[in-house]
């Protein structure tokens, strides 16, 4: 079995709680079903920032470069508020996205059954929704410039970011997301404020034509972000697959996660372009959520989106379809059996530990692959 190179950055808060119970899962795998995956780690984040004085030091950036998939905790906390901008936890996550040219980011939101009631919204609104967000990750206001505050000599200040894409952008990430429908049910909706913004204007006119040329058999249709947020809290199963760029995309995916019941459950896998030779794309995979410090090391963070992160990572980066479907059943399985940790829990459920979910997904795995 050739190896798989898997390069870990728990992170801080509640990452390093959440990785632990992947790399059990990745343990026992790899003594049970002969897998090979080669595990190494680093640290980003305040972690890193403890340790080195940066975000994520050259040494962690080069083995993630080299590595066949990054597996990511979550950064963040009170404890680096103060921290210089450039060196605040983000800026690892930043970084990575940026140097690794991770442009596609898809964040499912599926509502596992055992959890329709957990949702804020009306069980029959979100029952059996499976939607996918296909947000760009390289580009527009996070990364355009001039991203800077100026100082206007008279006592005043000036904030500036600049929201900018070009054609090429917009065209690899709407063809990812015209990919990812005909896998599903063939539909994309298209979100921008064309009303408002330039960038929104170039958004709409790329993928129309876009589609026109190389997708037709896709269905596709465009609505105004705004109008997209207010639809995803009314009625999410209309939609199939919504491209969308990186700042509507954080924002929406947020909503989305929620319908599901708890950003808890949520996976994501943000991927490069194919290699032109060897076919593989640079891969990261991270859970929506984020570090949770008020929760941290108390052993109750719900490691569902990160071990379901992982699920992706054999998905995309491994092509290892059956173990991959195995281990979102394994979820559901256990979701079913009524076990919950504290951010799902729900009346007549048994609410469990971090290590315990942890636990009996591996025990479910077992079962499953036997
Ligand atoms: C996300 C997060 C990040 C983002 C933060 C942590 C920089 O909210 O992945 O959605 O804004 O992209
Ligand atoms: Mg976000």
């Amino acid at each position: 079995m050739a190896n798989r190179k898997i390069f870990l950055l728990p992170g801080d808060g509640i990452g390093p709680a959440i990785m632990a119970e992947v790399e059990k899962l990745i343990n026992w795998m790899n003594e049970n079903l002969s897998t090979g995956f080669e595990t190494d780690s680093g640290l980003v984040g305040g972690s890193a920032y403890d340790a080195h004085g940066v975000a994520i030091s050259d040494e962690d950036m080069e083995k993630a470069v080299a590595s066949d998939a990054v597996l990511f905790g979550a950064v963040g906390g009170p404890k680096w508020d103060d921290v210089a901008y450039e060196a605040r936890p983000e800026a690892g996550l930043l970084r990575l996205r940026k140097d690794m040219e991770l442009f596609a980011n898809l964040r499912p939101a599926i509502c596992y059954p055992a959890l329709a009631n957990s949702s804020s919204l009306r069980k029959e609104v979100v029952d059996g929704l499976d939607i996918l967000i296909v947000r760009e990750l390289t580009g527009g206001v996070y990364f355009g410039e001039p991203k800077e505050i100026i100082d206007l000599g008279n006592g005043q200040q000036r904030a500036i970011d600049t929201q900018v894409y070009d054609t090429y952008e917009i065209e690899r990430i709407s063809g990812v997301a015209f990919e990812m429908a005909r896998t599903r049910s063939n539909r994309v909706t298209s979100m921008e404020k064309r009303n408002v913004m330039k960038p929104g204007v170039l958004w709409n006119q790329v993928v129309t034509k876009y589609h026109k040329e190389n997708y037709p058999d896709v269905e596709l249709d465009h609505m105004l972000a705004d109008a997209g947020g207010m639809q995803l809290v009314r009625w999410p199963k209309q939609f199939d697959v919504i491209v969308t760029d990186n700042l509507f995309g954080d924002m929406l995916s947020d909503v989305a996660a929620m319908l599901t019941g708890s950003l808890g459950m949520l996976p994501s896998a943000s991927l490069g372009a194919p290699d032109p030779i060897t076919k593989k794309r640079k891969a990261l995979y991270e859970p929506v959520h984020g570090s949770a410090p008020d929760i941290a090391g108390q052993g109750i963070a719900n490691p569902i989106a990160m071990i379901a992160s992982f699920a992706m990572c054999m998905r995309y980066s491994f092509e290892m379809t059956e173990e991959a479907d195995n281990l979102e059943k394994a979820i559901a399985n256990v979701l079913d059996t009524g076990k919950r940790t504290g951010d799902i829990m729900s009346e007549g459920c048994t609410q469990i530990t971090t290590e315990e979910m942890g636990a009996a997904i591996i025990a479910e795995m077992a079962a499953l692959s036997a």
